[in-house]
């Protein structure tokens, strides 16, 4: 026994060691350049990052990146500041573990067998013969044949992070890894928006300053300050400028989509991110800060409820009130709500606060409406409703609230009652079953008894026993 705690003990000094060798390898050799054929399987060292792939500075590299406890996903991370400015973000994320492989066959591959026996995300592209990892953190694909230009690159298919000198396009998006919140450029606007699938949409910010109307514009993120803007013959727009811009430094900046839907810049001082620039200043502006039926107040850390739901503010679902099943709604009425975007809102001229609600009453793809007491302007809302903001008493608010027991509600409603019904038979034959049990284990034994007190010519078993035995 003590030579096999022994044992125990040395083969994990030994795997301790191996595992240890393994990273500092991993860390020091860099490899800048991956042929046709590379596969890589995640290792059982629990670290944050596994490189596949370094750029020639070292500041950049490409990585397995764990998500979550168990998760991983394909990224470029900023080496300094362990910050990934790429992801490749498949629907579903493999597991960090033997059944996940990544291969580079002319195409960038991940599968995980564990999930399914296909691909999880593949780059889909024409394929090439190596993978690079340039100094400005892009990856490319490229052809033996001609290996500055590239069949794909990382840089087209930006996550939710903006490099300087990458190339912003109305065929791109920055998006938020849980597909909540996006920026894009739509004809020569720059615009935030909330997505519910489908049409639904909010845009909560748009920034539109250049001349030439309906032009298509690009945009690219420049390294003295400032995201540019150019016609797409290369002239420029605008410049959108941040708080380093012309302040004589040369560092590396980035454009990303937050997590809560806001745009921020930041500029790498060799030591850390400085914020250089947000979109909405106020966080009452942003659509989801508190959640559906959420009530902000400016300048006020914490959120409240139009409508108390079970957990939070009462939640909304995505659609609209079209279909028959789904029709059912109650209404609520606030005054003194307003949102911070409401002038890109669709909006009517009206002569009363009646008419703005009559014109969302009736038309089943309005989920609410404000009417702004003193313009007559009433704005409406086509998507489920978000977050809004208190503000004095120039605006009243009508908000549709989906009725319960009909469309959505009722649906999870009938759910909860099959459950229910289900449970108790469930119980009812559990019951019934360890009615049965009892009954004839205490039979059995009975039984037993009895034959140990026939054969003792004795009979111990008390007379209630002999009662239930008979039944
Ligand atoms: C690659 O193609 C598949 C199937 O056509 C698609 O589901 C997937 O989204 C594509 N991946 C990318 C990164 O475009
Ligand atoms: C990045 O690489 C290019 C050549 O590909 C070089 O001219 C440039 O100086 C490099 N930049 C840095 C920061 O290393
Ligand atoms: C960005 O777009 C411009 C103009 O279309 C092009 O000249 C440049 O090569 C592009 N840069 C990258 C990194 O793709
Ligand atoms: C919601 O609940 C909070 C505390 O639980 C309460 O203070 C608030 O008045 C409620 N709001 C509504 C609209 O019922
Ligand atoms: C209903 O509202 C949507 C936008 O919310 C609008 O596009 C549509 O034209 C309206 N329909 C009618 C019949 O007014």
């Amino acid at each position: 026994m003590k030579g096999f705690q022994l044992d125990a003990f040395f083969v994990f000094y030994i795997v301790t060691i191996l595992a240890f060798i393994h990273t500092a390898a991993g860390a020091s050799i860099k490899t800048t350049e991956l042929r046709k054929g590379f596969s890589a399987t995640p290792g059982q060292v629990n670290s944050e990052f596994e490189l596949l792939l370094a750029d020639p500075s070292g500041l950049f590299a490409f990585v397995f990146m764990r998500v979550g406890p168990t998760k991983l996903d394909l990224a470029v991370v900023h080496l300094p500041s362990s910050l990934p400015v790429w992801r490749a973000i498949p629907a579903n994320l493999a597991n960090w573990g033997r059944s996940t492989t990544f291969s580079f066959d002319g195409n960038l591959v991940l599968t995980d067998k564990s999930i399914h026996e296909g691909v999880l995300w593949s780059s889909n592209s024409t394929g090439g013969d190596f993978l690079v990892l340039r100094n400005t953190s892009n990856l490319q694909i490229c052809l033996s044949s001609d290996g500055n230009s590239a069949v794909w690159q990382s840089f087209d298919q930006p996550s939710d992070t903006l490099v300087q000198g990458q190339n912003f396009t109305s065929m791109t998006s920055l998006i938020t890894p849980d597909r909540r919140y996006s920026l894009r450029i739509v004809g020569s606007h720059i615009a935030l928006y909330m997505e519910f699938g489908g049409r639904h949409e909010i845009n909560y910010w748009r920034h539109s300053p250049f001349g030439a109307k309906g032009a298509t514009i690009y945009g690219v993120v420049q390294p003295l300050g400032f995201f540019g803007f150019y016609n797409s013959d290369g002239s420029k727009a605008e410049l959108l400028p941040f708080d380093s811009f012309d302040r004589g430094y040369l560092g590396f900046h980035r454009v990303t989509i937050q997590n809560d839907g806001n745009l921020h810049a930041y500029f790498w001082d060799n030591d850390k991110w400085n914020l250089v620039y947000t979109a909405v200043s106020e966080p009452c502006g942003l659509p989801g800060i508190c959640g559906a039926y959420g009530l902000c107040y400016p300048g006020k850390p914490s959120c409240f409820c139009m409508i108390n739901g079970t957990d939070g503010c009462l939640q909304t679902d995505s659609g609209d009130f079209c279909s028959k099943e789904y029709s059912g709604f109650s209404v609520l009425r606030r005054s003194g709500v307003t949102v911070e975007y409401n002038e890109l809102m669709l909006s009517v001229r009206v002569q009363s606060l009646e008419e703005c609600e009559k014109i969302c009453e009736r038309n089943c793809t309005c989920w609410g409406a404000l009417f702004a007491k003193t313009m007559n302007i009433c704005y409406l809302m086509d998507y489920p409703i978000q977050t809004v903001e208190a503000s004095g008493d120039t605006h009243q608010g009508y908000f549709k609230v989906r009725r319960q027991g009909g469309g959505d509600g009722g649906e999870r409603h009938r759910a909860a009652t099959a459950a229910v019904v289900i449970f108790m038979l469930v119980f009812a034959g559990l019951a019934m079953y360890g009615g049965y049990w009892y009954w004839d284990k205490r039979r059995s034994r009975s039984l037993r008894l009895q034959l140990a007190g026939s054969s003792q010519e004795m009979s111990p078993i008390p007379f209630k026993d002999l009662r239930s035995m008979s039944t």
